[in-house]
């Protein structure tokens, strides 16, 4: 039997999923049941179904088919959903084709847009277990001294994204409790071949944080910025400080065409960061200490001020005792751009202000990359002002719930890689 790890540090609601009312009203819902229950005698081979022609290979490649703002930034989908599964039983070829025919039911509904619906599904190392093979991916670990996440022991995520909150309520619907969708001829429930652990939701966009930002973790006073996509202010996800889906592709071997999916979970507290520093400051941790008042707002694409630069960190470091997150993070840079792809986004689950990390990379080993630079370490040997979270950053401000490593497969072997017999029925 599994169950979510004791909440020593996380605090969820362990809801009990008694209907779709525990899928609307947002929040970490939980599912309970048996670790592995034994297989449904109901699972049988279902039919296929065809899949719309010109889908991408990769099932990360959303970029193109995302909105896109004046300077040509994609934006990301406004909603999201994560759904969290297990395995029923020992996963047989009959299991993929009921996960690959509601899949392929799913595109030929919904156009693969930001309009339609956005998907990916990925694994993590328990699946890789159950099928008694090596993990390509490891299981995720606390990536700074400061943190203290539940790593998260799913066999698998489901990722949906689309401006339509009301269609991914449907969808969630469809798919976990076997509710009609509306225009499809037949069930979308996976449960004779999953089994249904959690559901986190999220948003992201130019103003919605502000439209919810009566929470926890945030002051009094509507703070956070009209306009802002985030709720700690600014805005996230510019062009070229983003990895390209090409960079993270995995090139060769069983995953090629697939990447991998960091999956964390953070609350943010805010009270301080609105009620005790400035804007310049505010300013200062998220970007660098260079960056002026409405300078941040002149970064649209790039970032055309210093804090990409080795040489403005230190300057950041023994001048003004103090790192901007941005500037930390692009420490990790190759070729000019981030190590990851970012897809994360605003969360009120549990009613707390927070963030879905969603970051996907060749290799989990740049995404830890990137998180070290971003926590600075070794900044108080220089400047003893700066400690883990004190004038560093936003590391302060974010507390790191859980943690989670999944490999999303391309798009054709999306349902059970790697299992045996597979490949004669999908
Ligand atoms: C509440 C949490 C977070 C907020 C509000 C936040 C916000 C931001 C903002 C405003 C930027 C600058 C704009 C941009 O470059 O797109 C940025 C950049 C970045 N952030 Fe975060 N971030 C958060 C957490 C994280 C985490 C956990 C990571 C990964 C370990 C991360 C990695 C990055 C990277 C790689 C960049 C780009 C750096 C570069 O330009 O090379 N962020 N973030």
């Amino acid at each position: 039997m599994r169950e979510e790890p004791p909440a020593e540090h996380s605090g969820l609601t362990r809801r009990r999923f008694i209907g779709s009312s525990a899928l609307t009203a947002g929040g970490l819902a939980v599912g309970i049941g048996a670790r592995r229950a034994s297989a449904d005698p109901r699972l049988t081979l279902v039919p296929l179904g065809h899949q719309p022609h010109g889908l991408p290979r990769r099932q990360h490649a959303w970029t193109k088919y995302l909105a896109k703002d004046a300077y040509g930034n994609p934006l990301a989908p406004h909603f999201d959903r994560l759904l969290f599964f297990d395995v029923r039983g020992t996963p047989t070829p009959a299991h993929a084709r009921l996960l690959e025919s509601r899949l392929r039911t799913l595109e030929r509904h919904f156009r693969w847009s930001h309009k339609g619906l956005l998907f990916t599904v990925s694994w993590g190392p328990s699946y890789f277990r159950l099928l008694g093979i090596a993990s390509p991916i490891p299981r995720a670990k606390r990536l700074s001294s400061f943190e203290h996440p539940a790593i998260d022991n799913y066999d698998l995520c489901i990722h949906l994204a689309s401006d339509d909150e009301q269609r991914l309520e449907q969808i969630v619907a469809a798919l976990i409790l076997g509710h009609r969708l509306r225009g499809v001829g037949g069930s979308l429930s996976l449960r004779p071949a999953l089994i249904w652990r959690a559901t986190r939701t999220g948003f992201t966009g130019a103003g919605i944080p502000a439209a919810h930002q009566n929470v926890k973790g945030i002051p009094a006073g509507n703070p956070v910025p009209a306009t802002s996509p985030l709720f700690m202010g600014f805005q996230s996800g510019l062009r070229k400080n983003q990895a390209s889906e090409d960079a993270v592709t995995i090139e060769r071997g069983p995953f090629a065409d697939g990447t991998t999916m960091h999956v964390s979970y953070m609350r943010e507290q805010l009270d301080d960061w609105y009620r005790k520093l400035s804007e310049q400051t505010r300013i200062a941790l998220m970007f660098s200490p260079e960056t002026t008042p409405g300078g941040e707002q002149l970064i649209t694409e790039d970032k055309a001020d210093t804090t990409a630069d080795a040489k403005a960190i230190v300057k950041a470091i023994e001048h003004y005792g103090m790192v901007g997150h941005s500037q930390a993070t692009a420490q990790a840079r190759k070729h000019g751009r981030p190590l990851i792809l970012r897809r994360d986004f605003n969360t009120t689950d549990d009613d707390y202000a927070g963030l879905h990390f969603v970051s996907l990379q060749r290799s989990i080993q740049d995404l830890i990359v990137t998180r070290n630079a971003m926590n600075a370490s070794g900044a108080h040997l220089i400047n003893k002002q700066i400690t883990a979270t004190r004038n560093n950053g936003i590391n302060a401000f974010i507390d790191v719930r859980r943690r989670a490593n999944y490999v999303m497969p391309s798009r054709v072997d999306r349902s059970f890689p790697l299992l045996p017999g597979r490949a004669s029925v999908v």
